[in-house]
């Protein structure tokens, strides 16, 4: 008989595929690790790092790293965790991020891994950059206050929509979302409200416009169930 390829995550074994990320066969099994620049529909990115998992001892971003057979893969533990949310503090203070008022409170993963990873507060100087609202389209919105650059939209829009919509320009804090049309502006563009591009984005940095409150505040997916139970409910 074949031995089965497996690597424990905090202790549990998980079967993977030759080839298949450690994310992507944790995921598969229903074990969450927390992502935001990573969907299994799509490449990984491994641009948030959000995803660190401490493999036989050494660190590594879980979405890139291949799964290994007998790996000892540390997740829900201190050292990570603590790592984890340095990073969701650091994404907080680079944007704008002002949950109680933002249309997507209880439907954002940003806000809901924070939650998850305990955070409390941003615990440094708020850098409240100056960005562009493009309301240009008729059907759709992009808030860039809200936007974490992980390059979802970028994907969907080339990968499942054959579109190119959008693109990352700039570097580190500097980075931001592009919109490619002659003017620069959503309106002069072929995005649809249908597209997979708009549905990917973690944040509310996309949105349908006179769709924002369909679900109240308060009865929405985070709001009903932690991330950790509730990741799988937009793949
Ligand atoms: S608009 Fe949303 S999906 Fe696109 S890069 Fe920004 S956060 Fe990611
Ligand atoms: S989810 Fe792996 S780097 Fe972002």
């Amino acid at each position: 008989m074949t031995e089965r390829n497996t690597f424990t995550l905090d202790g549990e074994e998980v079967p993977f595929e030759p080839g298949q990320s450690i994310m992507n066969a944790a995921l598969a099994a229903g074990r969450y690790i927390p992502h935001l620049c990573h969907n299994p529909e799509f490449r990984p990115h491994g641009s948030c790092k959000l995803c660190t998992v401490k493999v036989n001892g050494w660190l590594g971003a879980s979405c890139t790293t291949p799964a290994t057979k007998g790996a000892k893969v540390e997740s829900e533990i201190p050292e990570v965790q603590e790592g984890r949310r340095a990073i969701v503090q650091m994404l907080f203070i680079e944007g704008n991020h002002f949950c109680p008022f933002c249309v997507k409170s209880g439907d954002c993963r940003l806000q809901a891994i924070a939650y998850h990873l305990g955070m409390e507060g941003s615990h440094l100087p708020h850098r409240f950059p100056s960005r562009q609202l493009d309301a240009s389209h008729p059907d759709v919105v992009l808030d860039r206050d809200r936007c974490i650059a992980c390059n979802l939209c970028v994907r969907a829009s080339r990968e499942v929509d054959g579109k190119e919509v959008f693109g990352l320009t700039g570097r580190g804090v500097e980075t931001s979302l592009a919109v490619n049309s002659p003017s620069g502006l959503l309106k002069d563009t072929n995005l649809e409200p249908g597209d997979r591009a708009m549905q990917v984005c973690p944040t509310g940095a996309l949105m349908l416009k006179r769709h924002g409150y369909e679900t109240p505040i308060g009865e929405r997916r985070f709001d009903q169930q932690a991330i950790e139970a509730a990741w799988e409910s937009d793949y």
